[in-house]
């Protein structure tokens, strides 16, 4: 079934040799763009999205999300706004909750968020473990994140469980508990971070992951300024996550490899931290990704629209930087070449914003934005 996406007033392309067309056109078959052109020149096809004179844009790549969880931590929240400090802390509060659950809790959790996001033009997320902290619980939030995505990552390194001694733990998430969620994951994710684990026990966990065949991505410099992205780069990971806390040595190490350096402002959001500068990234030459971070403790939301909203006010990125950080950036912290921009060959992951131009994406936070989603070549909304 091939499908013309019509009358678009700005096509928002996020490939460096396309870059932003007017008054053009796509044509997706069988889950693919096969053409973009001039609207005049629009071939015929079986079905036909009229855009309107509206944008069109990639669908979001949300390259970083906490979905298999139970529980809800709104009142650490109200605490934080009244001043409480975030210290990650709270992971054992949804851990406890987490288990507690039934696989059809989290089932219809994950559900209902991975809804929610496409309902907002998110068309690829990735999905993390690491609320359950148990060989049984890490391989069932696996295996439910993998009826959701292809992106599937093992963070059974996400904390050191209450009462676990750090080295002991460390140990089962490097030998069985790796084992068991191995054939789940795509990629293995670890808090590298004062109060989870250390550069040692980080090293350690990813280098097991690496020789299981799994890829690498980290939770890097999040509340403080450690080893964790140098780590990261020195490892070959795909992507370091946060980066809101870097050296000059943290921002040189990005900028001589290929990780990409993911920044989450929901969290900088709901923990009241500074946010990190993707300015002084993008000038040095780091590849920027923009995700949701979603999770029920420190990013509750599954906008990547109020992300890239953020990015534009807060860490000084131009409406066009931010909204390619949110689809071509997360595809390259993904090492996806097939999703993330609008080009022939490309997955028809799309997205019609009710809106002149992408810009408004930044211009209207808060708003929905999202007309019609095509994903895999269909209209899904
Ligand atoms: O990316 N920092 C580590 N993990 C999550 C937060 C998890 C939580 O607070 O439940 C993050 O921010
Ligand atoms: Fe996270």
């Amino acid at each position: 079934m091939s499908l013309l996406i019509d009358n678009i007033g700005e096509l928002f392309t996020a490939d460096p040799t396309l870059g932003v067309l007017h008054d053009a056109a796509v044509v997706a078959d069988e889950g693919h763009i096969v053409w973009i052109g001039p609207n005049t020149a629009a071939p015929e096809t079986d079905e036909r999205l009229d855009a309107g004179g509206r944008a069109v844009i990639p669908g979001f790549v949300d390259s970083h999300a906490h979905l298999v969880f139970a529980g809800d931590r709104s009142a650490e929240f109200a605490a934080r706004m009244s001043g409480e400090p975030y210290t990650g802390g709270g992971i054992r509060t949804t851990v406890a909750a987490t288990r507690e659950a039934s696989d059809e809790g989290l089932r219809a959790n994950t559900s209902q968020l991975t809804t929610e996001m496409l309902a907002q033009g998110t068309t690829t997320v990735e999905i993390k473990s690491g609320y359950g902290l148990t060989v049984a619980d890490e391989a069932r939030s696996l295996q439910i994140a993998s009826e959701f995505t292809a992106e599937t990552t093992y963070l059974g390194a996400h904390t050191v469980p209450s009462g676990a001694d750090p080295d002991e733990y460390t140990a089962l998430a490097c030998g069985p508990m790796l084992e068991a969620c191995a054939p789940h994951a795509k990629w293995a994710d670890v808090f590298c971070e004062r109060g989870a684990f250390d550069g040692d026990q980080a090293r350690a966990v990813l280098t097991a992951s690496a020789k299981a065949g799994l890829a690498l991505r980290v939770h890097a410099n999040q509340l403080t300024a450690g080893p964790g992205v140098r780590l990261a780069v020195e490892l070959g990971a795909a992507s370091a996550d946060h980066c809101t806390h870097l050296t000059a040595a943290d921002v040189d190490a990005l900028a001589s490899g290929d990780t990409v350096a993911t920044l989450l402002p929901g969290a900088e959001f709901s923990t009241r931290s500074p946010y990190p500068d993707a300015r002084r990234l993008i000038d040095a030459g780091v590849t920027v990704a923009l995700a949701t971070d979603c999770n029920p403790g420190s990013s509750f939301t599954s906008s990547m629209a109020f992300c890239i909203a953020l990015a534009v006010r807060e860490m000084r990125m131009t409406p066009a930087e931010a909204l390619t950080a949110a689809t071509a950036g997360g595809a390259k912290a993904l090492r996806r070449k097939d999703i993330g921009r609008i080009s022939v060959g490309a997955r028809a992951d799309l997205v019609v914003l009710d809106a002149p131009s992408h810009v408004h994406l930044a211009y209207r936070p808060g708003t929905p934005l999202v007309k019609a989603v095509v994903h895999d070549g269909d209209i899904v909304r």
